[in-house]
């Protein structure tokens, strides 16, 4: 299926930015925000939550990538970030199909399983790796959104509507977040981290998973061009983990139990491997992060 109009939303915020510097090439793109455009494209400076601004938007669009959202769970109280990201997504969504849209490609998260970066406590995982059948767990709103945002995804699949890819990025690694990462490592128990998260724990969850933002636009990008991509969800992860220790004793340390592994060998080949099973993306969407920041930043020497 050739998709050539795409709009993205959020297209002022910071995974926009990077998604729209990876799709420019290739798609006529236009965006949708309540920021103003960054990238000279044509833009509808509104709300998500304004269905006529939504309609407006989706008109004429073969695709739309859903990136807009209340972020995290320290930027809006409970009742704006479900209110916002659910009814929000419903708004696109719902406008998507009047607007005859074939693909949407939905920004979840995966604080859906379990984690809550809130307090970094997670809760422990059924099995590792975490594949995309594992049982989602979300404990604060923001993660709840997500999920919800998930189920309403696949209930217009069901009605044939269009195709859905659902995205879980973890903690979005954008190079603003460097120093953060730099001193967290540093000093990872005393550590309260100013800077993506106004002085709560930093990003990443109990394990410290980050994706490279350059790597995340890629895997958008194939999520578009591919014939078949599928429902998904997939984990768009970095290869490894920033904690300082292996994965399974991070794991151990901050779960108290010791968890079954499905695959041995993926932590004995790679002891800083991330929770999740990335064969499923690479599969299916043909996508593995290339941008290892744990080795990059050469964080523990
Ligand atoms: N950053 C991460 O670590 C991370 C991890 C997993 C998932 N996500 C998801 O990725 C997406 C982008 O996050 P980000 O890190 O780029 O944050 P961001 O704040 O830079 O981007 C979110 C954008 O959504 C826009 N927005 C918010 N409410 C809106 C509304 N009512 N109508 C229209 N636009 C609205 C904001 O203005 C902003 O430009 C979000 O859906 C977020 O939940 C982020």
């Amino acid at each position: 299926m050739k998709l050539k109009k795409v709009l993205v939303t959020g297209a002022g915020g910071l995974m926009g930015d990077y998604v729209i510097q990876e799709l420019k090439d290739r798609f006529q793109l236009s965006g949708l925000d309540i920021l103003p455009d960054k990238n000279g494209l044509p833009h509808i400076q509104d709300s998500i939550l304004n269905v006529d601004a939504v309609k407006a938007a989706c008109e004429g669009m073969d695709a739309i990538v859903q990136i807009a959202a209340i972020p995290n769970i320290w930027s809006g109280s409970g009742s704006e970030i479900i209110h916002t990201n659910v009814t929000g997504t419903w708004n696109v969504l719902r406008a998507a199909q009047e607007a005859g849209v074939k693909r949407i490609i939905l920004t979840s998260s995966d604080s859906v399983i379990g984690y809550t970066v809130l307090s970094g406590s997670m809760i422990p995982p059924s099995y590792l790796p975490i594949d995309h059948n594992h049982p989602r767990r979300p404990t604060d709103p923001y993660a709840l959104s997500k999920k919800l945002c998930e189920e309403m995804a696949k209930s217009f699949v069901d009605d044939d509507a269009f195709e859905v890819v659902v995205m879980r990025p973890v903690f979005v690694l954008y190079p603003e977040f460097e120093a953060e990462v730099r001193a967290r490592a540093a000093d990872p128990k005393g550590y309260k981290g100013p800077v993506s998260s106004a002085g709560k724990p930093p990003g990443g969850g109990a394990m410290w998973h980050y994706v490279d933002p350059r790597d995340l636009a890629v895997a958008y990008r194939k999520a578009l061009i591919m014939d078949e991509p599928g429902f998904g969800p997939y984990f768009i992860c970095g290869p490894t983990i920033l904690a300082p220790d292996e994965t399974l004793k991070t794991l151990r340390h901050k779960t108290g139990v010791d968890i079954e592994v499905k695959d041995e060998n993926i932590y004995e080949l790679a002891p800083f491997a991330p929770l999740y099973d990335l064969t499923h993306a690479e599969i299916n969407l043909g996508f593995k992060a290339v941008h290892d920041l744990r080795e990059q930043y050469d964080l523990y020497g």
